[in-house]
């Protein structure tokens, strides 16, 4: 079992942590009265609250508060949910910044963007991969068009982001709800100015509008709004200040919301996923992250990209990779002062110049993975150059230590270069790119000797590296759907693995971020664009038109693991529709009126679904409908339970996909209805639940049109395992963590440790009495017991990731009734009954439940 994960949560006793809660904090729904009514009447019947914020815009979306129970007893929270104005009362959940998966940071703003030019502008190639430079080139811009930007703030002193915050300026709207100090956990502290200080929006908002000498966004000339959500540095975020965020953006009239914000969750009942649903409903599209949790594998959708409505958007990389180096410069014999660019590592190589010593076996740098050259000498006042692979970077600047060497150049063996941390005493590291490893090489196999000099306050330099690897593919960072209830997500996907933008000033000016959070502003900014040439046209756009256009005209990406392509496409359950095509999408004469057609599981098995394709055109167009199937992939190991982490097993067994009719003649501004019909790929392992997928292709006169997205499950879900019963869990434990032997006396506080392995919309923990069994009162299915622990059951719980687990502690509490307030159980022998609701079962359903229990305890009180 996972002891260390688990000890961790031992030492807090938390059930809160696991389920990332603000302890003590609740959001109120209300109806017939505000917040002030509410917090007064708590008040005057002797509850102490605190308030934290008011969630209402005068808007009829949501009304609500979210305030901190200073008595965070059961007691009060079921007398605050008795009162008639209480429409749902749910403990504030904590959400993250889609985190950046690499960072760098330049140091000189100009250079950077003097480096970066040399062809046009729009042959920066995330534009050219999405088709937004051929709108730039009809002059689209988004004029005229507000995008509400959810995150860390914007740093709008930026030059590229207009200098300047207020009505007139690119940054023209926003609030900071937070202040500087919040981590998630605190209460917020508003104030009037969103500029960043973390830097995770500034990048989000260049992405969407930065317009500067030699670098510009997807919608340079869109109005922005700043909420800022995160303090600095940016821990996470509460799902109140989020309701409040897209609230307020919703108020000040945005045009679209976007947030590269999520955490685990693949249900649509956390209450931010509900707003957003709502304020979609209401006619205000929301662009949300995909979530960077590729890595857990299938069925790990996030939250609020899961909720209903909600465009959510994955990654794919650059088809190059901008590489930020910080500049140096080397002289060799005619040579002098070349300059060249480094990552640095651990350490610094100061102001000062170094005679590079570079052992060349087999006609190439050394790996040093055997050690030095036993001639080396004393390499004190050297820079020892050595090349990437084979053995670890610690090892190689080991292998340098042992030679006196302080100063190591590392050559990177595949394009780029990364920063290097390494732990040997008095080592300072950096990295160069092949190219530079390779002009070395040539310098020293001619006898030269090589002086290398560094600047401690040098610019940065970028450049652009090709990567033949896995551009243009999904980042393996990229989260997996389906959603614990066979919604598919992401809808589309963008440029997001590898990209530069703009940073805070402070910061270095531009970076090189990669993460959904970076495909999310481009999709916006793709929005931007179609709603500006909408507007012009005098045409109002529903959130749906947007969904249904984004993900239909796609381009679907062969599989890549991370270092090369497969010959099959990537499952729709990671790329959806694809690749996104800004251009296809704001041009396309055809539409339909279905984003994804999700055929469910073979238990809710949609035999057949229709859509309707209608010809926008002038002319009447002959339809050509054909399937392409995406590849089929298990969300389980071979013979477990436990999620595959990526890449997970890619089977070429595809659905046979019916189309009715399969060619059809339709008239200008005319529409007809087509039906599919598939049937599961078969001959599979159905117990790793195989998910399947496709396109329907929609072809006219020899151009693919539209492709619609497609995909099911192989398998009936509610026989598929949702409790981890691998890796030792459930297990009842005592206070050191020590597993329980069966039946004997464990001692106080004792915890048991759970996890899923699938999502489960209700797991349980109930108390038996085996002392006295005349005490078990309360029938729980095929169980007598004496009630529940508090805050059990828990809702909407997303698998546990891997590696980790919950757990509650027996704290000789129970409730005898959901909302009652807990009571004690006086001393005696007991045993916990674990239950969790397997996927698409029904509550009330004691078979649609797994059971575990726990041996016997005793409880001293
Ligand atoms: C891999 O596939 C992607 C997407 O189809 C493509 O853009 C890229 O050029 C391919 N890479 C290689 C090395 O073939
Ligand atoms: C699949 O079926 C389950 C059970 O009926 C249902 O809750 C869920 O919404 C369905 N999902 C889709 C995508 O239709
Ligand atoms: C634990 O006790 C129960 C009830 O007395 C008994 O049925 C069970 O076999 C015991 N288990 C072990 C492992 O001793």
């Amino acid at each position: 079992m996972h002891l260390k994960a688990f000890l961790t949560f031992v030492g807090l006793l938390s059930p809160a942590l696991a389920q990332r809660i603000v302890p003590g904090a609740y959001i109120a729904e209300i109806k017939g009265t505000n917040s002030n009514g509410f917090l007064s009447k708590a008040r005057t019947q002797g509850i102490k609250v605190r308030h934290r914020m008011t969630l209402n815009q005068e808007t009829s979306i949501f009304n609500g508060v979210s305030f901190d129970l200073e008595d965070d007893t059961p007691e009060n929270r079921a007398k605050i949910n008795s009162w008639g104005e209480v429409v749902e009362l749910s403990p504030v959940r904590l959400y993250d910044a889609a985190a950046p998966v690499a960072k760098q940071v330049s140091r000189d703003v100009a250079k950077v963007i003097s480096k970066r030019a040399g062809g046009p502008l729009d042959a920066y190639p995330p534009h050219v991969q999405g088709g937004v430079d051929r709108l730039h080139a009809e002059g689209l811009s988004g004029k005229g068009i507000k995008i509400a930007v959810i995150d860390t703030g914007i740093d709008y002193n930026h030059p590229s982001l207009g200098g300047k915050f207020g009505p007139g300026n690119k940054v023209a709207f926003g609030t900071d709800l937070v202040g500087d100090r919040y981590t998630g956990s605190n209460t917020p502290v508003p104030d009037a100015d969103p500029v960043d200080c973390a830097g995770h929006g500034t990048h989000v908002a260049g992405i969407i509008a930065a317009v500067d000498k030699d670098f510009i966004g997807v919608a340079p000339e869109v109005t922005l709004g700043a909420y800022k959500v995160f303090g600095c540095p940016s821990i996470s975020v509460g799902n109140d200040v989020l309701i409040s965020a897209f609230l307020q953006a919703q108020a000040d009239g945005a045009d679209l919301i976007t947030a590269s914000i999520g955490g685990p969750s693949g249900w649509t009942e956390d209450p931010w996923a509900k707003v957003v649903t709502r304020i979609v409903d209401a006619g205000t599209p929301c662009s949300i992250a995909a979530g960077n949790e590729g890595a857990e594998g299938l069925f790990y959708a996030s939250g609020a990209a899961d909720a209903i409505g909600a465009i959510g958007i994955g990654s794919v990389n650059n088809i190059n990779s901008p590489v930020v180096l910080t500049a140096a410069k080397y002289s060799a014999g005619a040579t002098k002062d070349k300059e060249f660019g480094y990552t640095p590592g651990t350490g610094s190589f100061g102001t000062q110049t170094y005679e590079l010593y570079i052992p060349v076996v087999d006609g190439q740098v050394t790996d040093a993975c055997a050690g030095l050259p036993a001639d080396a000498g004393d390499l004190k006042d050297k820079m020892v150059v050595i090349r990437r692979g084979t053995c670890t970077f610690e090892s190689k600047a080991a292998a340098a230590a042992a030679k006196g060497a302080k100063n190591v150049m590392l050559v990177n063996n595949v394009p780029g270069a990364v920063d290097v941390t390494v732990t040997a005493p008095g080592v300072s590291v950096g990295m160069v790119t092949p190219e530079t490893g390779a002009e070395w090489l040539k310098l020293v196999s001619e006898k030269q000797t090589i002086s290398v000099s560094f600047d401690k306050d040098a610019a940065g330099i970028i450049t652009a590296v090709p990567n033949p690897l896995s551009g243009g593919t999904m980042s393996v960072f990229s989260s997996w759907g389906p959603t614990n209830e066979m919604y598919q997500r992401p809808h589309i996907s963008a440029p997001g693995g590898n990209i530069l933008s703009t940073y805070p000033l402070a910061f270095g000016g531009y970076a090189v971020l990669s993460g959904t959070s970076m495909a999310t502003p481009y999709v916006a900014g793709v929005i931007g664009l179609y709603l500006q040439k909408a507007k012009a046209e005098g045409r109002k756009v529903t959130p749906a038109e947007l969904r249904v256009g984004l993900a239909t005209t796609g381009k679907p990406l062969v599989f890549n693991d991370g270092t090369k392509n497969a010959t099959y496409l990537a499952p729709v359950a990671q790329q959806g529709g694809g690749m996104v095509d800004a251009y296809k999408f704001l041009h396309s004469k055809t539409s339909v009126d279905t984003e994804l057609l999700e055929f469910n599981d073979t238990q809710h098995f949609r035999a057949s679904m229709s859509f309707k394709i209608t010809n926008n055109g002038d002319k009447q167009a002959t339809y050509k409908l054909t399937d392409i199937s995406g590849a089929t992939a298990y969300t389980t190991k071979e013979g477990s339970t436990l999620a595959q982490a990526f890449p997970p097993t890619m089977l070429e067994s595809y659905a046979n996909v019916q189309i009715v009719p399969n060619v059809l003649n339709i008239k200008p501004g005319q529409s007809k209805r087509v039906v599919v019909r598939v049937t599961p790929p078969a001959g599979l392992d159905s117990a790793r639940i195989p998910v399947y997928g496709g396109w329907i292709n929609i072809a006219s006169n020899g151009v693919d049109r539209l492709k619609i997205p497609y995909m099911g499950v192989a398998t009936a879900m509610k026989k598929a395992t949702v409790t981890n019963f691998e890796e030792g869990f459930p297990v009842l434990v005592n206070y050191k963590g020590e597993d329980a032997p069966a039946n004997s006396t464990i001692g106080s506080r004792p915890v048991l440790a759970w996890g899923l392995v699938l999502g489960s919309a209700a797991v349980r923990v109930d108390v038996v009495s085996v002392s006295n069994p005349e005490a078990n009162d309360v029938p729980v299915f095929t169980d007598n017991t004496i009630g529940s622990l508090p805050g059990y059951p828990n809702y909407w719980t997303p698998r546990t990731a891997s590696g980790e687990n919950n757990a509650v502690a027996f704290t000789g509490r129970i409730v005898k009734k959901e909302g009652d307030p807990s009571i004690r159980v006086p001393a005696g022998t007991y045993k916990l009954v674990y239950r969790a609701l397997k996927m698409t079962g029904r509550k009330h359903s004691g078979r649609d439940y797994e059971r575990w229990e726990s041996p016997n305890f005793v409880w001293s009180a």
